[in-house]
C-alpha cells in the first residue's frame, strides 16, 4: 500500500480530541490511533458497559492513553447537551471527529421524534458540535471531521420536510443516503459559516468506502437476526477492507496539518471503495450552497441548537 499511512499521523501531544461512536469499528481505530500520537482523547459512546470496555482495551493496547470517557446518546438531544457541557468543562477542543452513525434501520424515531437515521447520523451531530462550539474555537485551531459514506451519491437531494413528520413510505436505504448527504452539506455550510464568523474552525468531511465494521449488524438487523441483514453482513465481510484501513479517511482528516477547510477525503481504490486515503470529490447535491443553507436552518430549528 503506497500514499497515506498511519506512520504519517504527526505528534499530537497537548491536543484534545473527541470522537463519537468508539465502541466498535472506525471509531474505535481512530480514537486508538489519536491516542497513540499523543492526544488526550474523549471517548464518546451511548453505551457505558461498552465504553469501558473500550477504554479498557484501548488502555491496553496504548500503555499511558489519555482518556477520557463520555457517555453520549446521539438519538436523544437531552443526552447530548449533557455530554456537550460535560466536554466543555475539560477546555480547548482541538479535534471532533463526528463518526458514530447507524445505517438502514428499520422505521425508528430518537427520543426527539426525529427519524432515527437523520436524527442520529445528522441532527445530533449537528446538535453535539454547535454546543462545543466555544471549546474548539478556543483551540486557535480546530478540526471537525464528519464522517459521511459513497451512500451519499445515490440521493438526488434532501428532504427539508419536519423530520418529526416525514411523509410518504419509508424507505431505509433512502433514509440512511439522506443523512450521509446531510453530513456532508453540514460540513461545507459549517465551514462557510466559521470563516465568514471568523473562527478558527476548519469542518472537514471523510468516508471509508466500504469496510467490515458491525454497521450492517448493527442497522440492518438491530439486534434481530433477518435473511437480508445476514446477507449484508457476509458481503461485506467477503469484500470489505480492513478497519484499520477504512479509518484512514477520517484519521487523515482529523489530523493532516493545514488541511483546506471542505475537503473530503476517501480511499483512493476504484470506485473509492477501499485503498489509502486520499481528495475526493463530494457528490453535486452535497455542494449547493442554498441546499446546505436551508438544511441547517431547518436542524437549527428541530435541534434548538442556532450558531455559529
Ligand atoms: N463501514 C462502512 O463501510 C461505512 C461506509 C460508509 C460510511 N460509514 C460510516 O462510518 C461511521 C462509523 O460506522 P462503522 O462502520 O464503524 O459502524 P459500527 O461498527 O456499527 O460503529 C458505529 C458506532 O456508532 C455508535 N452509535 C450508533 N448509534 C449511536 C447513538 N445514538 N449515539 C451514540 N453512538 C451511536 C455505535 O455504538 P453501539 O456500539 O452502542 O451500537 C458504534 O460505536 C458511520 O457514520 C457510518 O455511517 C461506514
Amino acid at each position: 500500500m503506497t500514499g497515506w499511512t498511519l506512520a504519517d499521523v504527526p505528534d499530537l501531544t497537548g491536543r484534545r480530541a473527541l470522537v463519537t461512536g468508539v465502541t466498535s469499528g472506525l471509531g474505535e481505530v481512530t480514537a486508538r490511533e489519536l491516542a497513540r500520537a499523543g492526544a488526550e482523547v474523549v471517548l464518546a459512546a451511548r453505551n457505558r458497559e461498552k465504553l469501558a470496555g473500550t477504554a479498557q482495551s484501548l488502555r491496553s493496547e496504548v500503555p499511558g492513553a489519555r482518556l477520557v470517557e463520555l457517555q453520549l446518546d446521539l438519538a436523544d438531544l437531552s443526552s447530548v447537551r449533557r455530554a456537550a457541557a460535560a466536554a466543555a468543562e475539560l477546555g480547548a477542543l482541538d479535534i471532533l471527529v463526528n463518526n458514530a452513525g447507524v445505517m438502514a434501520t428499520p422505521e425508528e424515531r430518537t427520543r426527539d421524534g426525529f427519524e432515527l437515521q437523520l436524527g442520529t447520523n445528522h441532527l445530533g451531530h449537528f446538535a453535539l458540535t454547535g454546543l462545543l462550539l466555544e471549546p474548539l474555537a478556543a483551540s486557535g485551531d480546530a478540526r471537525v471531521v464528519t464522517v459521511s459514506s459513497l451512500m451519499a451519491r445515490t440521493v438526488r437531494g434532501m428532504s427539508l420536510e419536519d423530520p418529526r413528520n416525514p411523509s410518504g413510505r419509508y424507505r431505509k436505504w433512502n433514509a440512511y443516503g439522506q443523512s450521509k448527504l446531510a453530513n456532508l452539506l453540514f460540513t461545507f455550510e459549517l465551514d462557510r459559516r466559521a470563516r465568514g464568523a471568523g473562527l478558527p474552525v476548519t469542518a472537514v468531511a471523510a468516508h471509508p468506502g466500504y469496510t467490515e465494521t458491525n454497521l450492517v449488524d448493527n442497522g440492518m438487523n438491530m439486534g434481530r437476526r433477518t435473511i437480508n441483514g445476514a446477507i449484508g453482513v457476509a458481503v461485506t465481510s467477503l469484500v470489505g477492507q480492513s478497519v484499520a484501513q477504512g479509518a484512514t479517511p477520517q484519521i487523515r482528516a482529523a489530523v493532516e496539518p493545514g488541511l483546506a477547510g471542505g475537503t473530503y477525503v476517501g480511499p483512493q481504490g476504484p470506485f473509492e471503495m477501499h485503498g489509502a486515503p486520499g481528495y475526493v470529490t463530494p457528490p453535486r447535491p452535497a455542494r449547493d450552497p442554498e441546499l446546505a443553507a436551508r438544511l441547517w436552518e431547518l436542524s437549527e430549528r428541530a435541534t434548538g441548537v442556532s450558531f455559529p
